[in-house]
């Protein structure tokens, strides 16, 4: 999986509800800085984050998936049946299960 070079066939997932333009074998966060400037905003503070270690260590890229399942943006492969959000879902209340791995 390729951290920020696009190659393999076009695809597309999506994000927030919205449809992003990806690579098969590029990670999530690689597509998702490629089509905006955030992957998600801090907890704590709300400032907006980018990711930081790209390996799965500093728990910046957290993104959810629409059953709440919290996952890795850096080492999470892009693949078109994503549908990803940048914050827990609305509808979930109360702790977000974890992925684990
Ligand atoms: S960028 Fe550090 S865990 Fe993903």
């Amino acid at each position: 999986m390729a951290v920020g070079r696009r190659k393999g066939a076009p695809l597309q997932l999506r994000i927030d509800g919205h449809a992003i333009s990806a690579h098969s074998g590029e990670s999530v966060l690689s597509a998702v800085l490629q089509n905006r400037h955030t992957v998600r905003h801090s907890e704590f503070t709300g400032e907006p984050r980018a990711g930081f270690c790209l390996m799965s260590a500093c728990q910046d890229c957290w993104m959810w998936s629409a059953e709440g399942k919290r996952l890795r943006a850096c080492s999470t492969p892009v693949s078109p049946d994503l549908d990803l959000y940048t914050s827990p879902p609305t509808r979930l209340t109360g702790s977000v299960p974890c992925a684990k791995s």
